[in-house]
């Protein structure tokens, strides 16, 4: 078997099926039009007029976006592709299409516009050369017949402040390893239009070796195109500077009713970074409570509160989506951390493909080719896009049912490999 029977189904079968309905790229010329399809299939009446998309369309890739029209030529489905990095386990980065945008007017729906859109989307991202896709789902049952998995995920911590007393680290300082929580920083507060490019380089050098984090093109920050603090809505920001006054860190924030201070996302290049901006948004007065919008479930700041029940996590939720298109290059790609072998019998019910996958980790040094060996793990490429970042460990989707561990062992075989340096974990909207 080569790796050309394995990816050798064609996009063909795809077009014959579009018959009613044409889909086609967009220009900058479509940009009206697309809002207002995504608005209405969204249900959302726009803030702002739609002419020229306003600010928070601004970042759209108008090149990579794709209008469906129904026969009489009228857009009735939309769907949108941001061109990012994606940080992988071992800190490798890979470029991504982000997808993004995707609507289908309430009445065209459950006609397979939305199929369409995908199919050709992925023949697109696939030609680009990029080997992943990415995407938040608004609804968990949309996307994984198209392939995607859930792959990282999210909570949202909420601390009283009478009971937000942090814990004083046992753990010693050496040369090697400063004691978490030891502080030799200052905590600045600025507003959000005071802080020029400060927010966008603490990002960039953050999001480089977090696994799971997406770039944020210099784009969305000049634009203003986001989420706070992408973009310029009132916050104040807490900006952390090391002893030598570099920037390295930032928690965006702002206090509504009843007196909770809710802080957008705490974005730290190190632990000892995230506790001094834990502490000072903890220790802010006139505050009931704290809420900390986005912490990977993982988080230590739980175990750092004196009192361990004092964190109240709720909305833990799915964020980040994946789904692989070359899985030789994506299974490469990233870092490994333990050697070993595996043979995985993925298959990709959408795009039609099925193949056997040898992967073989030595010293760090992904191998992956197509074999004719009896397999360990037979899965969905969705399930494997799940795996991907570290998120989930095979044994906990077979003991879901997800993934059909081939022989006994198996599972744990697979534990082992796909273990990684740590939890991923993503901030961005898009
Ligand atoms: C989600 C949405 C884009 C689906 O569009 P659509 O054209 O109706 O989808 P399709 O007809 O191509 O459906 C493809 C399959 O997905 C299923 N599906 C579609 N939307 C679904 C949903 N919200 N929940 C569960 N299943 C869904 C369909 O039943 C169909 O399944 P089948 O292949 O087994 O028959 C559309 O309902 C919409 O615009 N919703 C509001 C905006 C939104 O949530 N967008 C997604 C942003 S991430």
């Amino acid at each position: 078997m080569n790796e050309h029977d394995c990816l050798c189904r064609n996009f063909e079968y795809f077009e014959k099926e579009a018959t009613a309905m044409e889909i086609r790229s967009t220009t900058d010329e479509d940009l009206d039009a697309f809002v207002d399809t995504v608005h209405t299939a969204f249900g959302h009446f726009p803030k702002t007029p739609i002419a020229g998309g306003g600010r928070w369309w601004s970042a759209l890739e108008m090149d990579r976006g794709l209008l469906a029209l129904s026969a009489d030529g009228r857009p009735v489905g939309t769907a949108a592709a941001y061109s990012f990095e994606l940080t992988l386990p071992g800190r490798t980065l890979a470029p991504v299409a982000g997808v993004s945008a995707v609507g289908v007017l309430p009445s065209h729906r459950r006609r397979g516009v939305l199929g369409e859109m995908m199919r050709r989307q992925l023949s697109e991202v696939r030609s680009r050369g990029e080997f992943l896709s990415v995407l938040l789902a608004s609804e968990a049952p949309i996307y994984g017949r198209f392939g995607y998995g859930p792959a990282t995920f999210t909570t949202r911590l909420t601390v009283p402040r009478h009971r937000a007393a942090l814990a004083v680290p046992r753990a010693r300082a050496t040369a090697d390893a400063p004691a978490t929580g030891a502080d030799s920083g200052t905590v600045e507060v600025l507003r959000r239009a005071e802080c020029g490019e400060v927010l966008e380089e603490i990002y960039d050098r953050y999001r480089r070796s977090q696994p799971g984090a997406l770039s944020r093109p210099h784009r969305w920050w000049a634009l203003g195109a986001g989420q706070s603090p992408v973009s310029s809505a009132p916050r104040y920001v807490a900006v952390h500077r090391d002893a030598d006054g570099t920037a390295d860190g930032y928690a965006s924030y702002s206090i509504g009713e009843p007196t909770t201070l809710t802080v957008d996302e705490t974005i730290a290049t190190d632990d000892a970074v995230f506790t001094a901006l834990a502490r000072f948004v903890l220790g802010h007065d006139l505050v009931s409570q704290v809420v900390f919008r986005h912490v990977p479930p993982e988080h230590p700041l739980r175990w750092q509160l004196a009192d361990i029940r004092a964190g109240e996590a709720g909305e833990h939720a799915d964020w980040l989506w994946v789904r692989l298109l070359d899985i030789p290059r994506a299974l490469t790609a990233r870092g490994w951390f333990t050697d070993g072998e595996l043979v995985l019998d993925v298959d990709d019910p959408f795009l039609g493909e099925r193949c056997r996958y040898l992967l073989t980790v030595r010293e760090g040094e992904a191998g992956c080719v197509p074999t004719d060996r009896q397999p360990d793990l037979s899965l969905d490429v969705r399930d494997l896009g799940s795996l991907y970042l570290g998120g989930v460990t095979p044994s906990t989707l077979v003991r879901a049912g997800h993934i059909l561990a081939c022989r006994p062992g198996a599972a744990a075989l697979a534990d082992a490999l796909f273990r990684t340096e740590s939890a991923p974990h993503c901030v961005h909207w898009f």
